[in-house]
């Protein structure tokens, strides 16, 4: 990993100080390992581009309105690397003006709303996460009624920037987020 970044520990223990919500960290985990799961498909730098997924929202929370500049701001004086500021520019285009171009910008753009999508569909399940198949989340997609807060359009764009089949890259983020079942709650064995 590059040696001049904040170790796993060190971003874990800051978004563990910036975010109190349950539900957002979960996210923010989610979100990390299934962009971990990309860079490991890609032969890239896991820790960089984990990085980028854990902390993309770390001022959300706190500052809503400035999100995410004032987090871009914290991470540059902590010595974050540049695909890690820009990545998180890259996950708001139309707050930051920054789009995704480099490809950790369109995976972590690519997999934030889904994996939310993704996470919903597993706590509507007896079964969780555990058989959970892109069909079932394609379905949960087309009704918007369903996890009304997941953005369709941002969804779209992140299949078409990554010039995947949809079905191919949900199948990418049910396995990252399979790979740490357990933090996240949504194996059959947490279902209520
Ligand atoms: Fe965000
Ligand atoms: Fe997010």
């Amino acid at each position: 990993m590059s040696s001049d970044m904040p170790d796993r520990a060190s971003s874990v223990a800051l978004l563990e100080s910036w975010v109190e919500n349950e539900g957002l960290r979960k996210h923010m985990l989610g979100v990390e390992a299934v962009v971990r799961h990309y860079a490991r498909m890609h032969g890239e730098d896991e820790d960089v581009w984990g990085t980028a997924g854990l902390l993309h929202d770390l001022d959300w929370e706190k500052y809503p309105d400035e999100h995410p500049k004032r987090a871009l701001a914290e991470l540059k004086d902590l010595g974050y690397p540049a695909a890690v500021l820009r990545a998180i520019a890259a996950h708001a285009p139309e707050r930051s003006g920054v789009e995704p171009e480099a490809l950790l910008d369109k995976v972590l753009f690519a997999c934030d709303e889904l994996s939310g999508l993704v996470y919903a569909c597993c706590l509507v399940r007896p079964t969780g996460i555990d058989d959970l198949a892109p069909k079932s989340v394609t379905k949960k997609l087309k009704d918007k009624a369903f996890a009304a807060g997941v953005n369709r359009d941002d969804v779209a764009r992140g299949v078409e920037l990554l010039g995947l089949e949809r079905s191919e890259h949900i199948q990418n983020v049910i396995d990252g987020m399979r790979s740490i079942a357990e933090v996240l709650g949504v194996r059959a064995q947490d279902r209520p």
